[in-house]
């Protein structure tokens, strides 16, 4: 089976680290769970036999169900094709605001939602994902005079890996999403990096991850890791992140981020794979 990549950019997408990733995995596990699951960077890259992806993103999750149904696939890949075509600058805006109408919106199929979501993800600006307090995706239009929704042989590709390994596909919270982890499995989390500064104490952060919600993880992390579960996670190397894994192993790396909302975030930063094993 050909190697398949994600099929959305993604903000936090893994590509980047993915060497560092390879080298702190576990050897040998069971059962692979991704809770932060994004664009699947790391679930690609090792393609497991048996898997559990997570992400509290509905759209994203639409998108993973249609790759792993014959019968959605078909027509998910063929409402692509059409917004490839009727592409413009006018026509952005009318798929974009299309949940603008709450009612119509949620009783629309899911491949249509799926299929909206991977050519907002590829037309929008920056490749970004951000909805506004009302849950409405925002991002201007990326200006571009063509679409390609996916690569052909990717979208293949893809299809093949999820309709054969059929990965249980949650939209959870990530702590509801481990709870069938065992001994002998292994769970990598991705969650939104922590932010230096006072302003994530109190305001929410990328995907209203703020500090209690990092120290919630770190308490899955430790349940998790008393079970016998090799447990990997990554995030920012700041203080904080510092404090709560101190009984862990924590890798600082080097990485190199590429979508960032103001543009000021580019460049290299330092970034740490946390293990427990
Ligand atoms: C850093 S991204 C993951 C990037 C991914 N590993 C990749 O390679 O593209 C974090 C993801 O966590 C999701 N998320 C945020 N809060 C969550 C929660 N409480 N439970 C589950 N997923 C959550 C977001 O929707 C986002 O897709």
């Amino acid at each position: 089976m050909s190697k398949a990549t994600p099929f959305v950019k993604w903000a936090g997408g893994k590509r980047q680290i993915m060497n560092h990733l390879l080298e702190h995995k576990p050897k040998k596990f069971k059962h692979y769970y991704e809770p932060f699951v994004g664009g699947g960077a790391l679930l690609l890259e090792l393609a497991p036999i048996h898997a559990t992806i997570n992400d509290s993103n509905k759209e994203l999750i639409y998108v993973y169900k249609c790759l792993r149904n014959k019968r959605l696939f078909k027509k998910f890949y063929e409402v692509c094709k059409e917004h490839e075509v009727n592409h413009s600058e006018e026509y952005y805006y009318q798929v974009r605001d299309m949940d603008k109408k709450k009612t119509a919106y949620a009783k629309l199929p899911m491949y249509v939602k799926a299929a909206r979501c991977v050519y907002l993800n590829k037309a929008c600006f920056n490749g970004l994902y951000r909805v506004n307090g009302k849950g409405q995706f925002n991002v201007p239009s990326g200006k571009y005079e063509k679409i390609k929704c996916f690569d052909e042989e990717n979208i293949q590709a893809l299809h093949k890996y999820f309709h054969k390994r059929k990965p249980v596909i949650l939209n959870k919270d990530f702590a509801e999403a481990v709870k069938t982890a065992k001994a002998g499995d292994f769970v990598y989390f991705d969650p939104p990096y922590d932010v230096v500064g006072e302003q994530s104490f109190t305001s929410y952060t990328t995907g209203g991850f703020d500090k209690k919600e990092q120290a919630r993880l770190r308490d899955v992390f430790k349940e998790l890791s008393d079970r016998g579960v090799f447990v990997m996670a990554s995030n920012a190397n700041t203080e904080y992140v510092q404090e709560l894994y101190k009984d862990f192993n924590i890798h600082v790396i080097n990485a190199r981020r590429s979508i960032n909302s103001k543009g000021d975030g580019r460049g290299k930063v330092e970034e740490v794979i946390i293990t427990n094993y």
